[in-house]
């Protein structure tokens, strides 16, 4: 008996882990062949810019294609069908990179200027790719590999690239950032990595937001979750009309299941929401008539959830939507015409974020706003409030960009490099930031749905880059993991694809395209 009990669960062990082995060594294979293409594909296209044929370089990219499918489909043989599973189909792989290599070739004016860049690339490429290779097989190793790497490729990038007649338009830093980036699509696009690995190893906290009854009726739901994510966040069940419907009824069970989920799988809680005047706020709350008694109010809600998880939630959505709505009629001072701002003032802000500071003196207290992602008068508005909370000594940690891109502002689907500048902004008031409700919605987009779902790619590629970039952005939230179960859906009856699973639990692009940022992140960050 006791050797049964010792072998069996020892064997199985064994198992799990030999199959895990496999699927990541048919990964790195795949990343090693992709490393490979990337080169060719540097070298095909840097060709293209001197010869412009377009029948030369259709040949070279089904070259490429043919030898990577080959490479996938003899490291497919080891790894199985969850090999299969992890990664993006290899026709699709190469042709994403191809993108990404034609753009880079645009970066330089003109095609002999493209052309040194791109042939430039061509090994730094393989190299920086290849390093997922590494962490793919020896964990341990990578990140000592990669220090080695990196400042190599970055060495001879610089150095060239100032001798080649062309620098300062791209600047030799945003060559080895093009490099770090087509590096990203090729590994990101076929490796095993998830999302939690490699925000991990690049220390972002990927985040999603759940309702917890539909996590706990899906199987699949369950293991998307646990592997992708490293911090949790109440889609609704911490809100207050939810949580805290009548002035004696709590309703903690929802919320605890969030908070225990995430404490069983090492993940954080980004806390959402405590103060909301526009939604979601029960009918005490909305009809309270007199000062005293919705200070009253505000003072216990605080108290009693944040209070109930204290050392728990590590940071608090403490304002959600103080400015007034995009399509609102316009308040005085931009301050959303809600039942506290009429009773208690502006100062209701203040208010709320002192009272959350006393009830947990260790959690991050957050201010949330919609459409401050993009710069304009919205986002303005945003950074007054915020310095002038900041003057006031109010105690505030960091500021959330719920980032629903393309819903609000709707339609809206910037240059994503005013995005990097509007976090930089709001880091440089010496504040935390986060992407606290990513999504990107479709609905508002022209086009064929495989055209848009590649620009989504891009968008959620670019997004991620943005926040990696400023040291101040920790952490990404997603709005929901499968588009099976959007509020975009469910809220507005759009009918929209906006996160990185599709309705099947299928890898979208914009998977891919998250994986790729993550992985240039990682290769891109400063030495320590
Ligand atoms: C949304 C939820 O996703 C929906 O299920 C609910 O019906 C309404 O609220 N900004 C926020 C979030 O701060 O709390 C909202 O969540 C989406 C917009």
């Amino acid at each position: 008996m006791r050797i049964v009990k010792i072998v069996v669960p020892f064997s199985l062990a064994l198992l799990v882990s030999s199959s895990e082995a496999s699927v990541a060594d048919c990964a790195a294979q795949k990343v090693e062949a992709m490393a490979r293409a990337c080169t060719h594909l540097l070298g095909a296209e840097a060709r293209f810019l001197s010869n412009r044929n377009e029948a030369g370089l259709e040949r070279r990219h089904a070259l490429v294609d043919g030898r990577v499918d080959d490479a996938w489909a003899s490291a497919e043989a080891g790894g199985g069908p969850a090999c299969v599973d992890a990664t993006e189909r290899s026709g699709v792989a190469v042709q994403r990179l191809a993108n990404a290599i034609a753009r880079v070739g645009a970066l330089a004016p003109g095609p002999v200027c493209g052309r040194k860049l791109l042939r430039l690339l061509r090994s730094p490429c393989r190299q920086a790719a290849a390093l997922e290779a590494v962490a793919l097989r020896d964990p341990s190793e990578a990140e000592v590999e990669r220090a080695r790497v990196i400042s190599r490729i970055r060495r001879r990038i610089l150095s060239r690239w100032s001798a080649s007649g062309c620098a300062g338009s791209p600047t030799g830093e945003e060559a080895v950032r093009a490099a770090f980036r087509v590096a990203g699509v090729a590994a990101g696009n076929a490796t095993s990595r998830t999302f939690r690995d490699l925000g991990d190893a690049v220390g972002l906290p990927i985040g999603v937001a759940i309702e917890p009854h539909e996590v706990s009726a899906s199987e699949v739901y369950r293991q998307r979750l646990e592997h992708e994510s490293s911090s949790l966040t109440a889609e609704n069940v911490m809100k207050w009309g939810a949580i805290h419907p009548a002035p004696q009824t709590w309703n903690f069970g929802p919320a605890d299941a969030i908070v225990n989920r995430a404490e069983a799988s090492g993940a954080r809680v980004r806390g959402h929401t405590l103060v909301w005047g526009a939604l979601q706020l029960p009918a005490y709350v909305r009809n309270a008539s007199t000062a005293a008694e919705l200070e009253i109010y505000l003072a216990d809600h605080i108290a009693g959830v944040v209070g109930r998880y204290a050392g728990r939630v590590e940071q608090w959505d403490v304002l959600n939507e103080p400015l007034s709505g995009i399509l609102d009629p316009p308040t005085s001072d931009g301050l959303d015409d809600n039942v506290f701002r009429r009773l208690l003032g502006p100062g209701y802000i203040e208010l709320a974020l002192d009272l959350a500071r006393a009830a947990d003196p260790s959690a991050k207290l957050y201010v949330n706003e919609n459409g401050v992602h993009v710069p304009g008068p919205r986002q303005e508005r945003f950074f007054q409030l915020i310095q002038a909370l900041i003057q006031a000594g109010a105690p505030i940690d960091g500021v959330g960009f719920q980032a629903h891109v393309g819903i609000a502002p709707p339609a809206v689907y910037t240059d994503w490099s005013t995005l990097e500048a509007s976090i930089r902004r709001f880091a440089d008031l010496g504040l935390d930031v986060e992407l606290t409700e990513l999504d990107v919605s479709l609905v508002f987009r022209p086009g064929s749905l495989a055209t848009r779902l590649e620009q989504q790619e891009r968008d959620y590629r670019d997004i991620f880059e943005a926040c990696l970039r400023v040291s101040g952005c920790r952490g990404v939230t997603m709005w929901g993991l499968s588009d099976q179960y959007t509020w975009l859906r469910s809220f507005f009856g759009f009918d929209d694809y906006p996160l990185p699973f599709g309705d099947a639990w299928e890898r979208k692009p914009a998977y891919f395209g998250v994986r790729a940022a993550l992985f240039a992140g990682w290769l891109g960050q400063p030495e320590s």
